[in-house]
C-alpha cells in the first residue's frame, strides 16, 4: 500500500486563507421530476420539507423543492417548460448534482479571489432580497458542468433564499439521523485529475490531503486513481477520481459514459449512529451495495476491537476501516436515479479522518457485480 499522507498544515492559518468557507450551504440537483424526487428523499432518506419555489411563488420557469436534515440542505429543481438550461442539463446528464453551494461571509470577495486565480465564471455577485433581508450569491464552474455557488446569508432571516416560501405539508416522515455532508466525490476524465487538483489548490486554496493510485484501488478487472482535496479548516472535502487502465471498464468509465461527462459520483452524509440510520434506510426501501459475508469473518483481524457488535453490522452490510486516528463505519447505496451515475455514502467517523481505503477492494468488486448485471463491465 502506498497511500501518501501529504502535508496539510498542522495549524490552520486563518489569516492566510483567501477562501474561508464556513461549510456546505446546499446541494442542488437538477432532476426530471422534482415533485416525485422530493417524495423519495423524504420517504426514504428522512429529509424534512423546508421551502418551495414555483408557480405559486411567481417562478414561471422552474420548480424547486428544498429539503433539510440537520445541517444538510438539498434543492431539487425541474423545468416547467421546454427549452431551458435546466432541461438541457437533464437531457444530457440525467438527474445529477448541478450546484455545490458553499457558505461564505463575503460572496463578492470569494468570487473575485477565484476569478483572479483563473476560475471560469458562472454567476457574477448578485444581491437577492425580500422582506426577510438579502443574500449575495456568486458562482464559478468546477469539473464538468458542476458549479460552486458562494452564498453570503448573514443578512437574511428567511426560510431559504429570497423567492422561496415555507413548504407547508401534512406529510412529514421522521429524520433518519443524517447530520452533515462529510465529502462529495467527483469523477473526471482520464488525464484530468491533476488539472482539477490544481484548480482546487490554486483557485480555491485547498490542499491535497490524500492520494490513492491504481495499486490501492484495483480489482482483477479495473482500477481508478483518487486525490482528496480539503479546504483550510477541513470542513469541505472533495475527493476527485479518474479511471485507470484495467482489463475491463471501470466504475468511473461507466459513470462518465452514462453521465456523458464529468460530474458528482457520490455524496457522503454523516450520521452518529450508522446502525440506526442504515436500519431505517433499509426499512424504507433504500438499496445498498453488498459485500460477501466473508468480509465480516476477517473484519476483527483487520480493524481490531470496535464499539459496535460485528454481528449487528453483518446483516446491514456496514463496512469498517481503521487509520492512525481511529476508525470509521461506512456503506454505499446503489445508484439512485435511472442512469448508473450518482449514489450516496453513509458514514460514521469514530476518530478516523480517512475514506475507507481498507474497504476499496471489497467495495469495487461489489460495484463490478452491479456493473456486470447492467452489461457495462
Ligand atoms: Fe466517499
Amino acid at each position: 500500500m502506498n497511500t501518501s499522507e501529504l502535508d496539510l498544515p498542522k495549524v490552520y492559518d486563518k489569516a492566510a486563507d483567501f477562501m474561508p468557507l464556513l461549510g456546505t450551504d446546499y446541494l442542488e440537483l437538477y432532476v426530471s421530476n422534482a415533485k416525485q424526487a422530493a417524495h423519495y428523499y423524504k420517504s426514504v432518506m428522512g429529509f424534512q420539507s423546508m421551502a418551495y419555489s414555483g408557480l405559486e411563488t411567481g417562478q414561471r420557469d422552474f420548480e424547486s423543492y428544498v429539503l433539510s436534515q440537520d445541517k444538510i440542505r438539498l434543492v431539487l429543481t425541474s423545468p416547467l417548460r421546454s427549452g431551458t438550461d435546466v432541461g438541457r442539463h437533464i437531457d444530457k446528464h440525467g438527474d445529477g448534482v448541478k450546484v455545490n453551494a458553499l457558505w461564505v461571509a463575503d460572496a463578492t470577495r470569494a468570487y473575485n479571489e477565484a476569478i483572479k486565480r483563473g476560475a471560469k465564471h458562472y454567476m457574477a455577485p448578485t444581491r437577492e432580497e425580500d422582506e426577510n433581508g438579502y443574500v449575495v450569491r456568486s458562482g464559478i464552474y468546477t469539473y464538468g458542468e458542476v458549479v460552486h455557488i458562494f452564498v453570503e446569508r448573514n443578512n437574511y432571516n428567511g426560510i431559504f433564499l429570497p423567492g422561496f416560501k415555507k413548504w407547508e405539508t401534512a406529510y412529514n416522515p421522521d429524520s433518519i439521523g443524517l447530520k452533515f455532508v462529510d465529502h462529495m466525490v467527483g469523477n473526471v476524465e482520464l488525464g484530468n485529475m491533476n488539472k482539477w487538483v490544481k484548480f482546487y489548490e490554486e483557485v480555491m486554496g485547498f490542499a491535497q490531503i490524500l492520494s490513492f493510485d491504481d495499486k490501492d484501488i484495483s480489482t482483477e478487472y479495473s482500477a481508478l486513481m483518487s486525490k482528496v482535496m480539503s479546504n483550510g479548516n477541513g470542513r469541505i472535502k472533495f475527493p476527485i477520481n479518474e479511471p485507470a487502465e484495467g482489463k475491463k471498464k471501470s466504475q468511473v468509465d461507466e459513470y462518465l459514459e452514462f453521465y456523458e461527462g464529468e460530474g458528482v459520483q457520490h455524496i457522503a452524509v454523516a450520521t452518529d449512529n450508522i446502525i440506526d440510520t442504515v436500519t431505517k434506510l433499509k426499512n424504507r426501501g433504500m438499496e445498498f451495495l453488498q459485500v460477501p459475508d466473508s468480509y465480516y469473518d476477517a473484519l476483527e483481524a483487520r480493524v481490531g476491537k470496535i464499539d459496535e457488535d460485528i454481528e449487528a453490522l453483518r446483516p446491514l452490510g456496514i463496512l469498517v476501516d481503521r487509520d492512525e486516528e481511529g476508525y470509521l463505519l461506512q456503506i454505499f447505496t446503489k445508484t439512485v436515479q435511472a442512469r448508473p451515475t450518482m449514489f450516496f455514502e453513509i458514514i460514521q467517523r469514530k476518530g478516523a479522518t480517512s475514506f475507507g481505503k481498507g474497504n476499496f477492494k471489497a467495495l469495487f468488486e461489489a460495484l463490478e457485480r452491479e456493473q456486470d448485471l447492467r452489461g457495462n463491465l
